[in-house]
């Protein structure tokens, strides 16, 4: 263990600024371009060079360590750097996007992909990951929707906390631990318009009940760092925000942790209005918390200043730097400045059989059969088959944000059934493009030609992979070009056509749902996302997932989502439809088009005699629910089995349906179990009108199946 106290006396002001402040790995590399590049841009000197604390985006074991030497031999502390990036969904073994692996409902599975990106990510000489992303969403427009886990509080924070106990193990010092850092604190996910960056405005109640529990559920799990977000939140950009950085995050919930500035979010202060200069930027910054500035220079040009005139304590900042220190020490880095990296063992672990495994399985799991007229699952046996559709033989089916993944390292649609029908005949015909502007039909005579020769066709259609993800926001979230319109043409030339959807949001598909027989969403899925379509379409696997973002009929109902109130003029009960004076819309309804919950399988599950332990229940004794579930087909399969509550009568409005608990369980042939849920009085808690998490006396409905769908229900009184 390093001496905090130390090293700390030993230093200078700016060498404990330098601590403070991160920049693009390029600074070190691309030293050729001092004068105009990266050097420049960020007003640094060699000197500042040997002061850094942290650098990020940089492309190996071996990069790692040349720039650890050279930090070294210039820094007077021997204070290792901190080597941090985005390893999101993957590293170079690419799972599917968080939203998509979201649809699993599975936190265990989480954890396993994130052990795995983490062995690839720390031989390479990651050490901090800024990841997970629990960013609570409800827009599609968003184009950061494919990077969070969905519009439900508790399966966002369930797989948030999975992914930090996944990337950070049982010990820090390891080199296949990453210290992880929850983001985007907070509110992101609510920016008006679906707009990114745009500003988020939102009631306590609302912000403490939806958009906060799941940044809470990380920090529970021991995340290391945490991020603020670009947005302002009522007014105040979050990295700047007193409410948010001082009375929820360090007074309410006594975080500890580091915190580090999104990139220039420090910078853009004075964009925002909020800041009449550097200085002002680095002091509200400071004074809120923000321990690490990324890529900006406001602490490194006035830090010094502030202290000098008193505006900031040494205290402060050895206490800022001190938690910079120990996480370093944490990690072992003053033992080992290399955590152990080591590329040689990294590429040995790139895309390995196991790792393509776990990525094949991720994938397998996080698809969700929308809609099955009973096509799929296609006979192994069929031996003519077309592959059509600009996803045919797509390889870019990796998703945004996937770190050092290789779109040529993935396995097509095409490829992968190949792979699991080598004998069987497979014309493949793109037929179209699949970006917005491509208008171009010229290749839909050899699709329709291919479809009517084959026994059946896997029609391969969606967004391309950059219209998500940060800075890539849609006003208009139905297929782009002319994909309908082949749809269409190829599913008359043969109706036995399944489609195959990939996307990093919740599409508009609503005329291709009126057409297709089947229609099997993939979202990003990775580097295996053709094997994992292939073993799904053939029942080789069995589609087990379940939406986590509802998806929409119009981007006009947006933003919908399933947990919410019901208005006074509710619009989706039959009566209400008789009523011209319905909260509803003259040219849509309001109902979505899939549910948040929904997903079919190949098996086919039924529930009964659902049970509660008493008819009452208080904070001391919790009731047990029970249901009965029967896999009434040959078919193994896996089923979530999903509880909601509803509290019809309460100090507030309350969602008309929430989730409170869900259970993934295995079934195998003609199977029958019985699935328990304990429900506690804590679980029936919310955010009333004076701040306070409370549960209150009353009815609450129980109910089973997914939003707007359930199977079968029970009440039970809360005394
Ligand atoms: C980006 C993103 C953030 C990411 C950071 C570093 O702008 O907002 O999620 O971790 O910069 O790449």
């Amino acid at each position: 263990m390093a001496n905090i106290e130390a090293i700390l006396s030993r230093m200078t002001l700016e060498e404990k600024i330098g601590q403070l402040m991160q920049y693009n790995a390029s600074v070190f590399l691309d030293t050729s371009a001092e004068i105009t590049g990266p050097m420049a841009q960020f007003g640094l000197s060699e000197a500042d060079l040997g002061r850094l604390g942290s650098v990020l985006n940089f492309a190996s074991a071996d990069e790692m360590k040349q720039m650890q030497d050279m930090h070294l031999a210039k820094d007077p502390n021997k204070i290792p750097m901190l080597f941090m990036m985005d390893v999101i969904h993957g590293y170079r073994t690419i799972y599917p996007i968080p939203l998509g692996l979201s649809c699993s409902f599975d936190p265990e599975l989480a954890k396993n992909c994130s052990r795995m990106a983490a062995r690839e990510a720390g031989a390479s000489g990651v050490q901090v990951t800024f990841t997970p992303m629990v960013d609570y969403a409800r827009d599609p427009r968003w184009g950061r929707v494919m990077e969070c886990c969905g519009e439900d509080p508790m399966l966002s924070g369930d797989l948030g906390a999975a992914q930090v106990e996944g990337f950070q193990g049982d010990n820090l010092k390891k080199p296949e631990n990453l210290a992880a850092c929850v983001k985007h604190f907070a509110g992101y996910g609510g920016a008006e318009a679906g707009r990114d960056y745009n500003l988020v405005e939102r009631s306590e109640r609302e912000l403490r009940e939806y958009f906060l529990p799941a940044y809470k559920a990380c920090i529970d799990a021991g995340v290391e760092l945490l991020m603020p977000s670009f947005n302002s939140l009522n007014g105040i950009p979050s990295v700047a925000n007193p409410w948010l950085m001082q009375k929820i995050l360090k007074e309410e919930w006594n975080y500890q942790g580091l915190v580090i500035s999104d990139y220039n979010a420090l910078g853009e202060l004075l964009v925002h209005g909020i800041a009449a200069d550097e200085k002002q930027a680095a002091k509200l910054a400071f004074e809120n918390g923000c321990d690490i500035e990324m890529c900006s220079s406001t602490y490194l040009h006035h830090l010094k200043e502030l202290v000098e005139e008193g505006a900031v304590s040494e205290e402060q900042i050895d206490a800022a730097v001190g938690r910079v220190l120990e996480l370093k020490d944490r990690m072992g880095l003053f033992e080992d400045p290399y955590h152990g990296a080591d590329q040689q063992k990294a590429e040995s672990l790139y895309l390995c059989p196991e790792h393509r495994r776990i990525a094949r399985e991720a994938a397998e799991q996080s698809a969700v059969l929308l809609k099955n007229n009973g096509l799929l699952p296609l006979d192994e046996k069929l031996n003519r088959l077309a592959v059509i559709g600009p996803f045919a033989r797509e390889q870019g089916i990796i998703g945004s944000w996937s770190c050092c993944g290789r779109d040529e390292d993935s396995v097509s649609v095409a490829q992968g059934i190949r792979d699991l029908l080598p004998d069987a005949k497979i014309t493949v015909a793109p037929g179209c493009g699949c970006r917005w502007d491509d208008r171009d039909t010229s290749g839909f005579a050899e699709a329709v030609e291919a479809a009517k020769n084959a026994q059946a066709v896997i029609l391969c259609l969606g967004e391309p992979q950059s219209y998500s993800g940060e800075g890539n926001c849609r006003t208009d979230i139905r297929l782009p070009g002319m994909q309908l319109e082949l749809a269409r043409a190829v599913i008359e030339a043969n109706p036995n056509t399944a489609v195959v959807l990939f996307h990093g949001r919740p599409l508009d598909i609503h005329e291709l749902d009126e057409i297709a027989p089947a229609i099997l969403s993939m979202w990003f899925p990775g580097s295996e996302g053709g094997s994992a379509a292939a073993n799904l379409l053939f029942g080789r696997a069995n589609p087990c997932g379940k939406l986590a973002m509802t998806f929409p009929r119009s981007v006009g109902q947006c933003p919908i989502y399933y947990n919410h109130p019901n208005t006074g003029r509710p619009h989706w009960t039959a009566e209400a439809r008789q009523q011209h004076y319905a909260s509803d819309y003259i040219d849509c309804g309001t109902l979505p088009l899939y549910s948040f919950g929904h997903g079919l399988s190949y098996s086919e599950f039924s529930y009964s005699d659902m049970e509660v332990s008493a008819p009452v229940m208080t904070a001391e004794e919790p009731i047990q629910v029970s249901v009965s579930l029967r896999n009434r087909s040959s078919r193994p399969g896996k089923e979530v089995v999903q509880l909601y509550m509803r509290d019809p009568v309460a100090s507030v409005v309350r969602p008309v349906q929430q989730l409170i608990g869900y259970q993934k369980i295995a079934f195998g042939p003609n199977e029958e179990k019985q699935v328990r849920f304990t429900v506690t009085e804590e679980m029936l808690r919310f955010w009333n009108f004076e701040g306070q998490h409370v549960s209150e006396p009353g009815t609450i409905e129980l109910m089973i199946g997914y939003a707007d769908h359930f199977c079968t229900r029970a009440t039970v009184e809360l005394k």
